[in-house]
């Protein structure tokens, strides 16, 4: 299955070029979401157009000439699995000694997904020592060979080279795809302390350094999620996770919100401002100007934001206490989450730009389950299987 998955499928310039219109359906029809990237020759063979109204965006043809001013990045990242077919002689050879001068080699460069080459060529091409060292070298960069097949050549001729049959193809790409729970699930995750200028050089912020956040992000990407990290702090560099840098709580909640819309799970796990500066002073205070009075004002509530969407996704917050966790079960039952999980930063070990953390689950009948203190990252295993378990109760599958 590829339900869920990014796949980028690279035409190059063959006469099988046609059947990648069909690999494109097929690998649709299989819950794949598909871009296509082709070389200049293969659009000789196969109309862009065709593709375009196939898969329901432009392909990549020109590397300069794109919408995106970095195709072949964006591409290598957004994959979840890389495929070329037809891949050409000329192409097989490009990539096999990386040479990015095209969208398709660039492409092929530019990412860390699983890579399936599918070349069909004459036979002649196709057993040349070129070729075949060059599929040799493929291969050993870990990129998977689909074998054509013998049969009708172009040109009336017959005899190996054929391109391999596009449910094979498709086939091959789910084989190459690691598997894991969270496969085609959309995560939305919020990290670090947000920042509220007094002026333009000082800010009121709070403690958080987004680890765990961070955390969180990466354990949902192993398990196969597809993350949108919305952060006021570092974040993380995973092929699945698409770090969103914000600075303000606003600047938080107008991603977060647009975000949430195609998110499954939300997990708040930004420290928000809850207040801001009402008049931000454009350029400096003057340390001989005395000291300010500094108005606040309410800032955008970010959870409460998702909780009042009418489809809104599994909700899971976070609150920072400093002692008893009376106002966390407050909370839980109050903001509308599926689970909070409260933490007391004072907690030696626990909170703040720590790398252990020590929590406690409060679901919003009341119920509080508190665990030991432990790694982070453990916290964000053991959270994700609580999700898990709790999404699985309420009826969703994966
Ligand atoms: C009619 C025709 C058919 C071709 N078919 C193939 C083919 O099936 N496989 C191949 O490797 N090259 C084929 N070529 C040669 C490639 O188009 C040529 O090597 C081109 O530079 C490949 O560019 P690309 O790899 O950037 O797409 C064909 C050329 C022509 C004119």
């Amino acid at each position: 299955m590829l339900a869920g998955r990014r796949v980028v499928l690279g035409v190059t310039g063959g006469v099988a070029a046609y059947k990648a219109a069909y690999l494109a359906r097929r690998l649709m029809e299989r819950g794949a979401a598909v871009r296509v990237v082709m070389t200049e020759s293969a659009t000789e063979f196969l109309g862009p157009h065709t593709l375009a109204a196939i898969t329901g965006t432009r392909p990549v043809v020109d590397l300069f000439d794109a919408d995106d001013v970095s195709p072949h990045t964006t591409l290598g990242r957004w994959a979840d699995a890389v495929v070329i077919a037809p891949a050409t002689a000329a192409t097989l050879a490009r990539i096999a000694n990386g040479l990015a001068e095209d969208a398709v080699s660039a492409t092929v460069l530019a990412t860390t997904a699983p890579v399936v080459i599918a070349p069909a060529m004459h036979t002649e091409m196709w057993q040349h020592p070129a070729t075949v060292a060059n599929v040799e070298k493929l291969e050993s960069f870990g990129y998977h060979i689909v074998q054509p097949e013998s049969g009708a050549l172009a040109a009336g001729d017959v005899g190996i080279g054929r391109l391999a049959d596009p449910d094979l193809i498709a086939g091959a790409v789910a084989g190459v795809l690691p598997g894991g729970p969270l496969i085609g699930v959309e995560v939305l995750i919020t990290a670090g302390g947000t920042r509220e200028p007094i002026d333009h050089v000082r800010y009121l912020g709070n403690h958080s350094s987004g680890k765990m956040g961070n955390a969180i992000a990466a354990e949902a990407a192993r398990r196969g999620a597809h993350v949108t990290l919305i952060t006021a702090g570092p974040g993380i560099d995973h092929p699945r996770v698409t770090v969103v840098p914000v600075e303000t709580a606003a600047d938080m909640a107008e991603a977060a919100w647009s975000a949430a819309v195609d998110a499954d799970v939300a997990v708040m796990a930004a420290a928000v401002a809850d207040f801001r500066p009402a008049n931000a002073v454009d350029g400096k205070l003057r340390r001989s100007d005395g000291p300010p009075t500094i108005d606040l004002e309410p800032t955008p509530d970010v959870l409460a934001g998702i909780a009042e969407m009418e489809d809104r996704p599994f909700l899971v917050g976070f609150a920072a206490e400093t002692g008893a966790l009376d106002e966390a079960i407050a909370k839980a039952r109050r903001k509308g989450v599926d689970l909070l999980v409260a933490n007391d930063v004072t907690a030696p070990g626990s909170g703040f730009g720590t790398e252990t953390n020590q929590v406690t689950v409060v679901l919003p009948d009341g119920s509080t389950d508190p665990w030991s203190l432990m790694p982070k990252s453990e916290v964000a295993e053991r959270l994700w299987d609580r999700i898990a378990e709790l999404r699985k109760r309420e009826g969703t599958s994966n």
